[in-house]
């Protein structure tokens, strides 16, 4: 596994491999999730390449930039392990250089859930994985369903910009009591990492429902709103139930995918979940047919 940590070094490095190759970004702190990533590009393609960047223009003023978990050793093990070519751990000051200027707005898909609580934040996402498409000319490039807004606003930019590459979507990893795996939940206390799960409980609840016939989508929020409020440990940010192509919020039943999503706070940690329905959506072809195609 070669280690690079300068422009040109990565240049070179990606210049030697050959056939198709994979790239996959993170921001370290490497879990199960992050390596599901990594071992699917690992069965597609010839070559795999991993980004390990903290990456600050997606981190808003109150936000846990200087706080957020690094385990570089770690991840550098775990992803020599899952059989990875090259690593590229570039500093912030390589990636913005003094002067830098250039910003990637994705308008409207940028603009509700997420985007909306976290001003800025996918502008910072879509600039920084511009760069890493340009600097390693990936075939392939795999996110999860963990974050489906960012999938979306990837899957926008990538039709906008004509980057000439696959985008491949990984179904969700979770830990036994459902809990998304992420590398924030580091920040929970025993207490706290029980409470967690109180998202996947309401998401689950509104998959029941769904399946017991309910599709008007203010009766799903209502229940997913309900399960997180019964958590005296969560605050509730918010719940939506939208258009899995389009992320529009929905007003009335209809056939179309949705993707149930939601952020709570649990103490100070913010954490984000998903669904798609119908349930049999949440496999890796039709999650990147749906939310990247
Ligand atoms: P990060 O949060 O480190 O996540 C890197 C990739 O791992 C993302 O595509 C994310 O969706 C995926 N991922 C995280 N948790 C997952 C889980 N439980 N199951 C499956 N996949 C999971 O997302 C980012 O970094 C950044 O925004 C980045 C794209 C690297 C740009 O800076």
């Amino acid at each position: 596994m070669r280690m690079i940590d300068t422009i040109e070094g990565l240049r070179a490095a990606r210049a030697e491999l050959k056939g198709r190759t994979g790239l996959v970004p993170t921001m370290g702190a490497l879990h199960a999730g992050h390596l599901s990533l990594v071992g699917q590009a690992r069965a597609d393609c010839d070559a795999v390449m991993v980004s390990i960047f903290i990456n600050p223009a997606q981190f808003g003023p109150g936000e846990d930039l200087s706080r957020y978990p690094r385990d570089l050793p770690g991840d550098l093990a775990a992803l020599e392990k899952a059989g990875v070519d090259v690593v590229f751990t570039p500093t912030p000051d390589l990636m913005y250089p003094p002067g830098f200027q250039t910003w990637i707005e994705v308008a409207e898909v940028s603009r509700g859930l997420e985007g909306e609580r976290r001003p800025g934040h996918f502008r910072g996402v879509a600039t920084v994985v511009a760069k890493l498409f340009n600097l390693f000319q990936p075939h392939a490039a795999y996110f999860g369903q963990k974050d489906a807004q960012q999938v979306a606003v990837i899957k926008r930019m990538v039709r906008d910009l004509d980057f000439p590459l696959e985008l491949v979507i990984c179904p969700t990893v979770r830990e036994a009591d459902g809990l998304a795996m992420s590398s924030r939940n580091a920040y929970l206390n025993p207490e706290q990492r029980r409470a967690a799960g109180v998202l996947y409980r309401a998401l689950s609840a509104a998959g029941d429902a769904h399946a017991a016939g309910l599709r008007d989508p203010d009766a799903l929020r209502a229940i997913m709103l309900d399960m997180l409020r019964a958590e005296p440990l969560a605050e509730p940010e918010y719940v939506s139930v939208a258009d899995a192509r389009s992320l529009r919020e929905l007003d009335a039943p209809g056939d179309a995918p949705m993707l149930l999503s939601m952020a709570a706070r649990v103490g100070a940690t913010r954490l984000i979940d998903n669904r798609l329905l119908p349930p049999d959506l949440n496999n890796r072809a039709d999650l990147t047919a749906v939310l990247g195609g």
